[in-house]
């Protein structure tokens, strides 16, 4: 279904996330027809380059990023015909009249302005914005993460980008919200009901949630060195999976319904503190190792220099309810692990009593594993009647849905959802301010905790899954870290 017509303009356009995820979501969403001719993408950056330029820019990272059998004949040419470009400094006062003459050719349209820039500039850009008359109701402001490195750092930016956007035109984007299993844990827990009725402290044991990366830091140590796993993926991605998973049913799919119930999690979750940090919590650090086979320098070698900055955190978490008391959330991600692999674990208490004789195989409790990625899926494990005449053993089996190959089609990226939700004006997969901040908080009192015992992060070969002290973690517990793939 096509969405409204529009005019969007993206801060940041000769970076990264433009280059890498942004125009390709755009130029998919083209090709499917989703995206009204009418409309224009106009790049924004201090860079002083024509139209033609960044439209040949554009071109190589298309050809880049989108494989060239999902690219059907003359669509990328029509495609780079909505580009458009003006240089403007974004916090500063050059380059606005050329902007503002741009967007008053056509007042009409939606206006989304993506600043997928550092969030320094949030604040000075969405001032220009105000001070040129650009915000109208048809306006929105979309914000990458991190919004900030602290509760203080992050109300300052939400206080000056709400000084001029009302909270429902901004829309923060989490881009683990506009992955498609991640949609589908709502419909998993809120359109079944065999599965809503089983999730309580009664029958489930744990959850774990891993997002592994076999990346390193790459080219964005800069940033990464000032940010470290919990910053960059725990604060935002892996809370939310939790919150997915741990909230109640919202009252509908409005945001504020969906959004009201996910920080009832966020609120729930105890704070860890300096008393409890050193058992709850493991920091580590990528060293040499290899992954996938390739030998891989350590992070202080790629940076040149020490640091104290954590790429890999574990952490047993509690949700303070009635319904997941004693139920710890494991949780864990870091950088160069053996598999990419983000899964969601809901691990069900073993059955209380066995009428099976003692040598049957054994009394595997059941699993449900949600799985974002790879091979986008779900897989209930259940105890089964090993065939053969060979007496009643038992041995576990899956009942596995790959979504790819269910459903035969191509998995959107996230972000192509995520922007057409924008033009739309749909905020449900997006972050309101009072979840960011209330995300914040809880992440400053492990920041706080882990300051006041300032141990260096542990040591952790390239290509393994983290310090030994990370399995120690859910060991002591009597459980093991779900690692099969
Ligand atoms: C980003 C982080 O938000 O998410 C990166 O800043 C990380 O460090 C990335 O690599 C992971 O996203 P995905 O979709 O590849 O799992």
């Amino acid at each position: 279904i096509p969405v409204a017509s529009f005019d969007c303009v993206v801060f940041g356009a000769t970076g990264d996330l433009t280059t890498r995820k942004l125009l390709p979501a755009l130029f998919y969403r083209f090709q499917d027809g989703q995206i009204p001719g009418t409309s224009r993408i106009i790049g924004a950056s201090r860079s002083e380059l024509t139209v033609e330029a960044f439209r040949e820019r554009a071109r190589d990272a298309l050809k880049r990023f989108v494989p060239a059998q999902d690219m059907k004949p003359g669509v990328l040419d029509a495609f780079l015909e909505h580009l458009d470009y003006v240089a403007v400094d974004g916090s500063g006062e050059e380059g606005w009249t050329d902007l503002v003459a741009k967007l008053a050719e056509r007042p009409d349209q939606v206006r989304p302005f993506y600043l997928a820039t550092s969030p320094d500039l949030y604040g000075a850009i969405c001032r220009n914005l105000a001070a040129h008359g650009l915000i109208g109701e048809r306006s929105r402001v979309v914000l990458e993460k991190p919004i900030g490195k602290d509760l203080k750092s992050a109300r300052a930016i939400n206080d000056a980008v709400g000084e001029v956007f009302p909270e429902e035109q901004i829309f923060r984007i989490d881009h683990y919200l506009g992955k498609e299993t991640v949609q589908n844990l709502l419909a998993l827990r809120f359109a079944n009901t065999i599965f809503d009725r089983l999730w309580t402290a009664d029958v489930i044991d744990h959850v774990q949630i891993t997002v592994a990366e076999t990346v390193g830091v790459e080219a964005r140590a800069g940033y990464y060195d000032t940010s470290g796993a919990l910053r960059d993926m725990l604060q935002n991605h892996i809370l939310q999976l939790l919150c997915l998973t741990a909230m109640e049913s919202p009252l509908n799919l409005d945001a504020n319904s969906v959004r009201d119930e996910k920080l009832k999690v966020l609120r729930a979750l105890k704070p860890i503190t300096a008393q409890d940090v050193q058992q709850v919590t493991v920091r580590g650090q990528y060293a040499a190792g290899a992954v996938d086979g390739q030998p891989v320098g350590g992070y202080l070698a790629e940076l040149g220099h020490e640091s104290r900055t954590e790429t890999f955190v574990a952490c047993k978490v509690e949700v303070q309810s009635w319904r997941w008391a004693g139920v710890p959330f494991y949780l864990r991600t870091g950088k160069r692990m053996p598999n990419k692999l983000s899964e969601i674990v809901v691990q069900f208490r073993a059955a209380p009593f066995s009428i099976f004789p003692s040598d049957a195989f054994g009394r595997e409790p059941n699993r449900l594993v949600i799985r974002l990625q790879p091979q986008e899926g779900m897989k209930l494990e259940v105890m089964t009647k090993d065939p053969g005449p060979g007496g009643m053993r038992l041995r576990p089996t899956n009942l596995d849905i790959s979504f790819e190959e269910t459903f035969k089609q191509r998995y959107p990226d996230a972000y192509e959802r995520l922007l057409m939700d924008v033009v739309r004006g749909n905020a449900t997969l997006f972050m309101r301010r009072d979840e960011v901040e209330v995300a914040w908080a809880w992440a400053d009192s492990l920041l706080k905790a882990w300051g006041d015992r300032p141990e260096a992060p542990r040591p952790y070969p390239s290509g393994s899954w983290g310090p030994t002290s990370a399995i120690a973690l859910i060991e002591r517990d009597g459980r093991t870290w779900h690692e099969e793939i």
